[in-house]
């Protein structure tokens, strides 16, 4: 058993200690715990010619979606290439889907996962990384298909079956399918309460379904059980804060902002201070608070500071109309030049998946907030206007992308565009179980004047 992983696929080292290092990283991985860059340090000091460590380390650089992390990314999968000669055949087609990635080929990394999984169901770490990368390119449908196929072919008492439970309950939810999602995220907590991928796709179906008080409840009873977990605590912050939002209780979400989910004196913010889950987080909410007329007072500006050292850099394309925000809401309207033309240049390379994305989607998007900070409401429409139809792809939640249909919305309203303003109301409709009415973000341009 010692040179096997956590369900007993063959792992290519005679040393029992150096696989009981890889599990607990993965473990570690698994669990959103704040401690698995460290684990997997520990690992690759166990043992340096150990493939599986080397592509760890790959993996883990990419799961970054940040530019300065590609480099690191590239020796590992050198490393990792050059290790896994002899290695298995289940290793060498991980090795080959970090190569997709690092290209930016998320299409072929998503099918060489899907390959391992077809031979291996029981491949966890094929199947976590699977359920991200397709989330983080707007495939919900992608994701609910893995999920349901790798649940047919696990057991219960297999390690790692909450986590399954976890990305089958956010899958589905994406899917609009809540009870299924409900059902599979609470039988997740029941088994493992301190699972923040499960608290999180529970957090979902409330949110989506409006029932803000149980939201809260949800989150405030989980909350013991966060210690040790890694940024997507932020990010269940920021849901708990959504639910207040939604309560017009601005003050209190203001109070979630700086003492939870963007606290800047915070190990995990320090560490990563601009990590794209927490920027995401931070923007669009202080973009939604200033819609409804609250003070921010300068909070964007450290945000901006983040944007501007991130020019450039487009391998997160959701988190570029974030990065937008605020530059334009810290007046920076140089800077946020300055990304227009990063943001043009990386499209016209045309490298990868994300290329189109940005060129087609977030471009728009970004120069649409570019004309709204210019107070030219109308041009903002039409820049945007084209992007709303494949503005999933971009990536994020239904929640998420929230944020954009409401700029869409606010550039609408100033600019008294009434057929872009029934065409939004008429979107969001369609999307979310709760009428735009019920919606702090939508109310009022439900109840305009004509
Ligand atoms: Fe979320």
């Amino acid at each position: 058993m010692a040179t096997q992983d956590v369900h007993g696929l063959a792992l290519s080292t005679a040393s029992p200690q150096t696989a009981q290092a890889f599990n607990t990283t993965v473990s570690s991985y698994l669990a959103n715990r704040a401690d698995a860059p460290l684990r997997l340090r520990e690992l690759l000091a166990v043992d340096p010619a150990f493939a599986p460590g080397h592509l760890l380390k790959g993996y883990f650089s990419m799961l970054s979606f940040n530019l300065a992390s590609v480099p690191a990314a590239h020796t590992a999968l050198d490393n990792a290439r050059r290790l896994s000669a002899g290695g298995t055949r289940r290793e060498q087609a991980h090795v080959a889907a970090l190569a997709h990635w690092v290209a930016g080929d998320v299409d072929a990394t998503l099918r060489a996962w899907e390959g391992i999984l077809d031979e291996h169901p029981l491949d966890v770490l094929a199947f976590r990384l699977h359920h991200f990368l397709a989330f983080w390119y707007g495939r919900p449908e992608v994701m609910a298909k893995q999920a349901d196929a790798t649940f047919g072919q696990w057991a219960p008492e297999l390690a790692g079956w909450p986590a399954l439970l976890a990305c089958r309950c956010f899958a589905h939810e994406e899917m609009g399918n809540y009870a299924l999602a409900e059902a599979a995220g609470r039988e997740a907590i029941a088994l493992a309460p301190g699972d923040l991928w499960a608290a999180h796709g529970v957090a979902h179906v409330l949110e989506m379904q409006g029932r803000r008080e149980e939201g809260i409840a949800w989150l405030a009873t989980l909350e013991p059980h966060w210690e040790g977990g890694n940024n997507l605590k932020h990010h269940l912050w920021w849901h708990r804060g959504l639910y207040h939002f939604e309560r017009r209780e601005f003050a209190e979400v203001l109070a979630l902002y700086d003492r939870r989910f963007r606290d800047l004196a915070s190990p995990l913010t320090q560490i990563q201070p601009d990590l794209y889950i927490d920027v995401q987080n931070a923007a669009s909410m202080l973009f939604r608070l200033e819609r409804q007329g609250v003070d921010v007072a300068d909070r964007w500006g450290e945000l901006a500071d983040k944007a501007e050292a991130r020019i450039g850099d487009c391998l997160s394309a959701f988190t570029l109309p974030h990065w937008m925000m605020a530059l334009t809401a810290a007046g920076r309207l140089d800077a946020a030049e300055r990304m227009l033309e990063g943001m043009r240049a990386f499209a016209a390379a045309g490298v990868g998946t994300a290329a189109p994305l940005v060129r087609d989607t977030a471009l728009p998007i970004c120069e649409a907030l570019m004309a709204r900070a210019k107070g030219e409401p109308e041009r903002a429409c039409d820049l945007m206007r084209p992007a709303l139809a494949g503005m999933y792809r971009l990536g994020g939640s239904h929640a998420q992308q929230d944020v954009l249909e409401q700029l869409f919305l606010d550039c609408a309203v100033r600019a008294r565009r009434t057929g872009d303003i029934d065409a939004l109301l008429a979107r969001v409709s369609s999307r979310h179980p709760v009428p735009p009415r019920q919606r702090v973000g939508y109310a009022n341009a439900v109840s305009r004047p004509n």
